[in-house]
């Protein structure tokens, strides 16, 4: 039998997948089909009413000024930082002298998108326990940097744990830099009393269908209380201008589709109760796993009200594979975000990123974690079976 064959014959058998999408949409069903049915009375394929009325709703939610739909979490980030370097430089793109701190330890895109913005990323390390970048290896980079190198800093908040925004915000302001957060991972997640993606400069959102707030398709936002990066958001959305047959920047199509938008505002009501959902399901984990020897809980930082898009143990990194192939017998999903941190990647060799410090937490995550399957409805049998099945001796 072909390994393609047998990864089929896995996946139809798989009882506990990463996320169950399937359940979110019965749950929801009747409002996304309305909202769907509404979009072909209308015809309003390119920016119908739902883009703004998502975009009003969003603002009201998240506490923001401004809400701006985008195609793509991707496209949030590159528009974000294109945005910034009109405003605070006056050019189309940053320089590559340019420099913005980051995390090495998240998806790709939010390090991507400072490339393509022409800046530079600089990698610091993160806190091991909250796997999030540490505010003290961003403020020891900026010690030994010379005034205005930095422009920015893009901190994420990882696996929907909110990063420690008191201690970036002190640092950003003390060296004048300005904070994107990429929220892609923690919509609805706050930091003290307040919405992540409302607390630095500006904040990107994605609505990719596993995202805490999915789509059924690719769909992202942009969030600032700033007017002049709005204004400059909404024009490089649409090829660049106001008057799209004379743009005045270099711009792009990336506007939120009508139907996501449709589908993103019948899901926001329900996502307050989905993300309490998830932080149950994650105590039932943490109940049935912190005597696992060999494995370690997350770790919620105070302040932080962490609304697990995943659920994120640490493991022995010579048991990790053999552990994830005995959860696969058993019919249990498991996935490792991120095997590799993205100074390690070619894409961010050859000059194109800089080393801010020693990365050993980085690393030493990206070898040790494992998510867990993850989900407003995952039962509390299937938490003890994913348990049950970690415990059991190989
Ligand atoms: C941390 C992070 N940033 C950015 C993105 C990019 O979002 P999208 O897939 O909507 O382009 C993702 C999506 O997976 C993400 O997890």
């Amino acid at each position: 039998m072909s390994t393609l064959h047998c990864v089929k014959i896995i996946l139809i058998n798989m009882q506990i997948p990463m996320l169950n999408l399937s359940r979110e949409y019965e749950c929801m069903k009747e409002d996304i089909d309305t909202a769907v049915q509404r979009c072909f009375v209308h015809q309003h394929w390119i920016l119908g009413k739902e883009v703004e009325e998502f975009e009003k709703a969003a603002s009201h939610y998240l506490g923001s000024t401004h809400c701006i739909g985008i195609s793509s979490g991707t496209d949030a980030l590159v528009l974000s930082l294109r945005a910034l370097a009109l405003k605070l430089k006056g050019k189309e793109f940053f320089d590559s002298s340019d420099e913005i701190i980051t995390t090495p330890f998240t998806f790709i895109a939010t390090s991507d998108a400072i490339l393509r913005a022409g800046a530079t990323p600089v990698f610091v390390d993160i806190d091991p326990r909250t796997f999030n970048i540490d505010p003290a290896a961003i403020r020891s980079y900026l010690e030994r940097s010379p005034a205005g190198q930095v422009v920015g800093i893009v901190p994420v908040h990882l696996y929907g744990q909110p990063c420690n925004m008191d201690a970036i915000m002190e640092v950003a302001n003390t060296y004048k830099c300005f904070v994107l957060e990429d929220t892609a991972q923690a919509f609805g997640a706050r930091w003290r009393n307040q919405k992540v993606g409302t607390i630095g400069t500006m904040g990107a959102f994605s609505f990719f269908p596993s995202k805490n707030l999915g789509a059924c398709g690719d769909a992202g936002m942009i969030a600032t209380d700033d007017k002049i990066l709005a204004e400059y958001v909404r024009m490089l959305l649409q090829h660049g201008g106001k008057d799209k047959y004379n743009p005045e920047h270099i711009g792009y199509n990336a506007r939120l589709d009508t139907l996501q938008a449709a589908i993103l505002l019948a899901k926001l009501p329900h996502v307050d109760v989905f993300n309490e959902k998830r932080r149950a399901v994650a105590k039932w984990y943490d109940a049935t796993l912190q005597s696992v020897s060999g494995t370690e809980i997350p770790y919620q930082a105070e302040g932080a009200h962490h609304v697990f898009h995943q659920y994120t143990i640490k493991v022995n990194p010579d048991n990790r594979s053999q552990l994830c192939e005995r959860l696969l017998a058993h019919g249990i999903s498991t996935n490792v975000y991120y095997p590799k941190p993205l100074h390690t990647m070619v894409v961010f060799g050859a000059g194109r990123s800089r080393v801010g410090g020693s990365l050993v937490h980085a690393e030493e995550a990206a070898t040790h974690v494992l998510n867990l399957p993850m989900g407003p409805f995952l039962t509390l049998e299937e938490c003890t079976t994913v348990a049950q099945a970690i415990t059991q001796e190989p």
